[in-house]
């Protein structure tokens, strides 16, 4: 448009730019917060390359990022196609990543006892016939000392979203169901945690529950039009997605949750 500021390459980046942003809101904690555990266990172990396994790993969105400064890690999955993605995509990044196709319970017998310094299990515990039995496999790989970074999907934010999606009855059943997801198996979909719950598997596993932060605690509830429309607003977003991430009364308002268990 003649006259518009806005127009041309020159906005056509910009706006590029902050949609970038705007799409870190989503991604920017998990990512920094998997920096700080890596390199916490770095200076802690006194080695460069760590042993990191990636139960449920699927298609190596957290795994290949991890394997390109060397560390040794290995994907483990029960779906071959999402292993042989994981391959290629690694393969496209020029890092070595090790597939393993295999179910999260039958860790120890995958990857050995103790033989990792980091277990990832990300969006895992929905899925496994047993959210117990899988945190006990992986506290039994863990070295002395080792971590587990959980990601699960939160059940209080799932009741949120329905209410705020104006689907009520669904919204009113999830609330029903709040805080069995650790014992309950999933009916027609994934289950769905609450923070304690998740600190009451890692206990049980024999594992110390550590630092918990909310993940997408606002960017999922925003329009993502904002970025398009006030392209400050996405930068303001994200910085808002930092502060209320590590702030208790918002970890199980976020999407999901983050939390570490040490062993
Ligand atoms: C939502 S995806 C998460 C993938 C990856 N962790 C991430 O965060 O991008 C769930 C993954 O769990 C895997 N999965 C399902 N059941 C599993 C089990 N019993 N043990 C290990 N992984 C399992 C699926 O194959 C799938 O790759």
């Amino acid at each position: 448009m003649a006259g518009d500021h806005r127009a041309g390459p020159g906005a056509a980046a910009t706006r590029a730019r902050h949609r970038g942003s705007y799409d870190d809101a989503r991604t920017v904690v998990m990512r920094d917060l998997l920096l700080s555990v890596v390199s916490a266990l770095t200076s802690q172990s006194g080695r460069e390359q760590l042993d990191i396994i990636d139960a449920g790993g699927g298609t190596g969105g957290f795994a290949v990022p991890l394997a390109g400064p060397g560390h040794r890690v290995t994907v483990i999955d029960p779906s071959p196609d999402s292993l042989a993605a994981a391959q290629r995509r690694a393969a496209e990044m020029g890092v070595s990543l090790r597939a393993v196709q295999g179910d999260a319970a039958d860790l120890v017998g995958l990857a050995g006892a103790e033989s990792a310094d980091l277990v990832l299990c990300h969006s895992v515990l929905e899925y496994v016939d047993s959210p117990a039995a899988a945190m006990a496999a992986i506290a039994r790989v863990l070295r002395p000392g080792g971590t587990v970074s959980v990601l699960a999907a939160s059940a209080v934010a799932a009741v949120i979203h329905r209410a705020l999606a104006g689907r009520f009855d669904e919204a009113r059943r999830l609330l029903a169901g709040l805080g069995g997801a650790a014992t309950e198996p999933p009916a027609d979909a994934a289950r769905r945690f609450t923070l304690a719950e998740v600190a009451g598997l890692l206990e049980d596993a024999g594992l110390r529950p550590g630092t918990a932060h909310g993940i997408r605690v606002f960017a999922d509830l925003v329009p993502g039009i904002f970025a398009d429309a006030d392209p400050a607003a996405a930068d303001a977003l994200l910085a808002l997605e930092r502060s209320a991430s590590a702030q208790p009364a918002f970890h199980d308002l976020a999407t999901q949750f983050h939390v570490l268990g040490y062993r």
